[in-house]
């Protein structure tokens, strides 16, 4: 998030345009927390995590008259576009507030899910991904010497790209992902598959569910129908959110904010700026909101393949 602001912040000064930082996203623009933003505001940022800007969830701008108040807030200020940094809830915002009111929004992807539709990958995801194989790689050590079975919880809400790549570069067994949810029972498609055939420990990781309650869910039912495994849990949680970037995010990042400032520069409005085949694109909100990011079955298949 920082690399992007830092990014934005600059691309506009550079563009002769004037910046000025929102904090806590939405509601900044609600009780008019903004200031003017210098080159300096951004300078030592791009290897921090979080974001310098900090964020928050905003009820009051899901209603009409929440928006009314950040539009006058707006003008107050004297702002003419806005680069909404965010997941699909930021840009869902986005893409109301651009309908209500006449106003250029250009949208980053930022989340550590990869869930949105329309770039290759989102700003976060690759350093969550990094943090999620140096805890695996660690996990591994006990899992291998006490012959155990662990399932390791990962973010991504209703995505499973973490859980699915995370599980191919740490060399886990399997990955338990939301998409496949409605499909087949995936614990007993592994258990079925031999899983652990020819192991003593395994390594499986389990995308977070609100629904199912995640590796806990699994754990138990492996607990109770297979009591012969010595079954852990461990769950990652906001340690995936956390750390300094990596320098494929960084890099992202500073692309996508300097792309975004010269949407601005071309009138472009209301889109998201992605990166597809390393080229940058612009998407339309409503696809990169709507349109779900399908998981490569290549990628099912790799991990399938090199987990026997
Ligand atoms: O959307 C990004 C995400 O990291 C999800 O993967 C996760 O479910 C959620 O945020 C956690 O949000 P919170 O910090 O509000 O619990």
């Amino acid at each position: 998030m920082n690399a992007a602001i830092r990014a934005v912040t600059r691309s506009a000064i550079y563009n002769g345009l004037q910046v000025k930082g929102i904090y806590r996203g939405y509601r900044g623009l609600v009780t008019n927390e903004i200031v003017d933003f210098k080159n300096q505001n951004v300078s030592n940022i791009i290897q921090m995590g979080g974001t310098i800007l900090k964020t928050a969830r905003c009820q009051e701008f899901t209603t009409p008259e929440g928006r009314k108040i950040a539009y006058n807030v707006m003008k107050q200020h004297e702002i003419d576009a806005l680069v909404i940094i965010g997941g699909d809830g930021s840009l869902t915002g986005a893409r109301i507030f651009a309908q209500e009111y006449d106003v250029p929004c250009i949208g980053l992807p930022g989340t550590i899910d990869n869930d949105l539709y329309g770039t290759d990958a989102t700003i976060g995801y690759d350093t969550a991904l990094n943090t999620i194989l140096e805890a695996v790689d660690k996990i591994r050590d006990t899992a291998t010497s006490h012959d155990r079975l662990f399932f390791v919880e990962v973010m991504g809400r209703d995505a499973g790209f973490l859980a699915l790549n995370g599980a191919i570069a740490a060399g886990a067994e399997a990955a338990i992902i939301p998409e496949f949810d409605t499909k087949v029972d995936q614990l007993e498609e592994l258990i079925n598959n031999g899983f652990r055939k020819s192991k003593n420990s395994s390594i499986v990781l389990v995308a977070e569910n609100e629904e199912k309650g995640g590796a806990m869910h699994y754990a138990e039912r492996v607990k109770n129908e297979y009591p012969q495994y010595d079954v852990r849990v461990i769950i990652l949680g906001h340690v995936q959110r956390g750390g300094s970037p990596t320098a494929y995010d960084r890099i992202l990042a500073s692309r996508l904010g300097s792309a975004a400032i010269d949407a601005i520069m071309d009138d472009q409005r209301n889109v998201m700026v992605g990166i597809v085949n390393d080229e940058v694109v612009y998407v339309p909100f409503s696809k990169a909101i709507k349109k779900n990011k399908p998981i490569k079955e290549e990628l099912v298949n790799v991990l399938k393949k090199l987990s026997i």
